[in-house]
């Protein structure tokens, strides 16, 4: 019960924050709760979001590739695992894994897809944890002596700024007994296929990215009117990234938690980065973090990523 009181005031602080700044925005964070996640799901399913089957292909292609990192033995820790779909191409592959430890924030979510990875991995110890792999994530001391590689699919790093980006990559570096980096980022191209990927033509984003206005409606008292916002997607090429925003269609003042905010005709709340990389870019990012790249695994479109890395020799 507490810590549903401690979130809410803290969403209604980030989103204090964000509306009373000049340009507007909201921490990406808040999109994700269970609608939000639900939506998601959705939009991996969408025929213009190339990245999850893209980065499934790859991964199940490659696999050869990546059981090098996967040896008996070894404990795989995947960040932000949800589901853990993608994992499964891995944990089939794998022999004798050491353990897989899934780290994500909902701990309820954890819970079942270890169930299920127990029942369908018996061998394999599942050693769940909950924790934010924005901020410092502990393992399991029992695990410290182990060799370990860590995974991160779905261009989740994306979502980072690159300092923020680099910070963890560098503490993931100085985790005991890492020795390699599974890790997916989204690749620049063209612009229609950028923008269509978060705009599509079902309206799945678009009421992705509006959930936060419901949300805010739900969970801090707020007022918007939904009909009054339109979701769009832009193309940010100097900082390589797809943007999305919330535009107001008129000028309106909404209350949220009890403060009036003023919108302006076609003033815009910035939601989401989704950053794009060349290989040469990330490996920048990687190198600032204490990694460099073996192995850079892409489908034959040059859609998509998989980056295997091994900490910085020095
Ligand atoms: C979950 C951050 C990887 O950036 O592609 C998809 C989020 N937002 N469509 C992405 C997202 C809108 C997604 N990540």
């Amino acid at each position: 019960m507490d810590s549903a009181i401690i979130r809410d005031r803290d969403f209604a602080a980030s989103a204090l924050e964000g509306l009373q700044a000049d340009p507007k925005w909201l921490d990406s964070k808040w999109l994700y709760d269970a609608e939000g996640s639900a939506i998601f799901e959705q939009i991996t399913q969408l025929p213009e979001y190339y990245p999850t089957r893209t980065e499934t292909r790859i991964l199940k292609d490659e696999i050869s590739a990546l059981s090098q990192v996967l040896d008996p033995g070894t404990v795989l820790v995947e960040l932000g695992s949800g589901a853990s779909v993608k994992t499964r191409i891995l944990l089939d592959a794998a022999s004798q894994l050491g353990a897989y430890v899934p780290v994500d924030i909902s701990a309820d979510f954890l819970e079942e897809t270890a169930k299920g990875l127990r029942e369908a991995y018996p061998g394999t110890p599942i050693r769940p944890v909950v924790g934010d792999f924005t901020q410092d994530i502990r393992l399991p001391a029992a695990l410290d002596a182990e060799p370990k590689t860590a995974f991160f699919p779905g261009s989740t790093i994306g979502n980072l700024p690159h300092d923020t980006a680099a910070a963890m990559l560098d503490r993931l570096r100085h985790w005991p007994g890492i020795k390699a980096l599974i890790l997916g980022l989204d690749l620049v191209k063209d612009t229609t296929t950028l923008v269509e990927a978060y705009d599509d033509a079902a309206g799945v984003t678009a009421n992705f990215n509006l959930n936060l206005l419901r949300r805010m409606n739900r969970e801090i008292g707020a007022d918007f009117d939904l009909s009054a916002f339109h979701h769009e997607a832009r193309w940010n090429a100097e900082l390589s990234r797809i943007e999305m925003h919330l535009v107001s269609d008129k000028d309106q003042t909404v209350t949220v938690a009890g403060t009036p905010i003023a919108f302006a005709a076609g003033e815009s709340i910035h939601t989401e980065n989704s950053r794009k990389y060349t290989r040469e870019a990330f490996a920048a990012i990687a190198d600032r973090g204490g990694w460099e790249i073996a192995d850079f695994l892409t489908d034959a479109g040059q859609l998509f990523a998989v980056a295997v890395l091994k900490p910085k020799q020095d």
